[in-house]
Order: C-alpha cells, then structure tokens, then sequence
C-alpha cells in the first residue's frame, strides 16, 4: 500500500488516545485496555482500518486491535476513527514483534491482503511465511481462528501450503469468495478487486 508520507507520523500516532504505547507491558492481559473481558480480534498489516473499524462498529460486544508498521498508513486509520467506537485500539509495529507483543490471548486473527512478496527471495517476509505461522500460535488462544484473504493464487496455494505444513486445519476455503454474494466486511483492498470482477481466495482456519 502507498501512500504520502505523513510528516511527523509517528509523534501523532503516540499521542492519540486509542494507540497502544506500551503494548510489550500489555501481554497476557490486553483486555484490560478495554476494562472487559471480551474476546480480542487482531488484524496484522491492517492498511488504512477500513475493516477493522466498520468490524468494531458491527460487534460491539468483541475487541479490536489493529497492527500496522507503517505510521502514515496508520494516521490515515486514525482519522477514520469516531468517538462512539470505544472497542479498538492501534499498535505501531511489525509483525516480527508479534510475540514480543502479545501472549496467548488473540481469538480471531485476519490475514487481510497481505503483501504476496511474490519474489521467491523475499519468501520470509510473506506474512503467511512458517516463521511468521510459529508465532501466530503462540499469540493465538486456544480454538482461535484465522481468517485470510488474497487476490493472489499464487499467494493463495503458497500459504495453503504452509498452514498446513504448521498444523493449522482449514475449516471453510472458497476460490470466489463473493461470487454468489456478499456476506463479509469488506477491506479497502478487497473492494478494489471485487470492482474488477476478480475473485477473493479465502481461508478460515483453526488451530489445532
Ligand atoms: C496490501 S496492504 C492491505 C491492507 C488492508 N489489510 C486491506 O486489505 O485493505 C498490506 C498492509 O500490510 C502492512 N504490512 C506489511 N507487512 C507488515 C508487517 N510485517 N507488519 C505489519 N504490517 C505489515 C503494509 O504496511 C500494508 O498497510
């Protein structure tokens, strides 16, 4: 995704109310930012939090967290953000830091869009990468799912493959998400290609 560099993006992001600062003193008990003990949702690389917000507008009763490693793309999800929404919050960071974040505490991971690195030497930073796969179990409670979404077939068969390879069990796939109709959120993405008629490759998956 791009988009203009915001100047002095990071010193904005740290002094919004709903960015997490600290987050590393946060693990094991991220629910006590959000003074409840409701399931949290994580999206990793959530762009500009058109998902992630319209999610926690939807379900009020759930809790939203948005990680993104680009601070102008998460200043431009902070101005989307109105005050009645009170269950989500941001973290500044990348997705290598995940476990360093957060412990055994994540319900529903979504993988939205992910970045297909399609260059096979930049296989590892594929966020659907073994290595990244590891640390998604451990973040993940028990019975959690993930939910992933590409445009990308190649992207698609590559990190059907390594989910399974890491022990994760494919609960719905669908090659054309949309082709019937629209049931899901949709992300900014993901309505860019719906508009061009391509299809969504999907994958809700458990942990075993
Ligand atoms: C292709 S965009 C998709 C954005 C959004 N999920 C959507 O579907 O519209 C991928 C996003 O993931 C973020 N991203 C890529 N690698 C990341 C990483 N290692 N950690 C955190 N965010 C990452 C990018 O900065 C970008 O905002």
């Amino acid at each position: 995704m791009r988009v203009r560099k915001v100047p002095d993006a990071e010193i904005k992001i740290f002094n919004h109310p709903l960015v997490i600062k600290d987050s590393q003193q946060y693990r094991e008990a991220h629910y006590k930012l959000f003074q409840n003990q409701n399931p949290i949702h994580l999206e990793i690389g959530m762009g500009k939090g058109g998902f992630i917000l319209q999610k926690a507008i939807e379900n009020p009763h759930l809790n939203f967290i948005g990680l993104e490693k680009d601070a102008s793309i998460l200043y431009r999800a902070l101005a989307k953000i109105s005050p009645e929404i009170k269950n989500v919050r941001f973290i500044l960071a990348d997705a290598n830091k995940i476990t360093e974040i957060f412990d055994d505490e994540i319900s529903v991971l979504y993988l939205n869009f992910s970045d297909p690195w399609p260059k096979n030497r930049h296989h590892q930073r594929r966020l659907t990468n073994l290595t990244f796969l590891k640390k998604y179990q451990l973040i993940l409670k028990k019975k959690a799912v993930i939910i992933f979404k590409t445009d990308n077939k190649s992207f698609f068969d590559y990190s059907l493959e390594q989910f399974t390879i890491g022990g994760f069990k494919v609960i719905e796939k669908s090659l054309n998400l949309h082709q019937k109709q629209i049931t899901q959120i949709m992300t900014e993405y993901e309505k860019k290609f719906h508009q061009k008629k391509l299809p969504i490759y999907y994958l809700k998956l458990s942990v075993n």
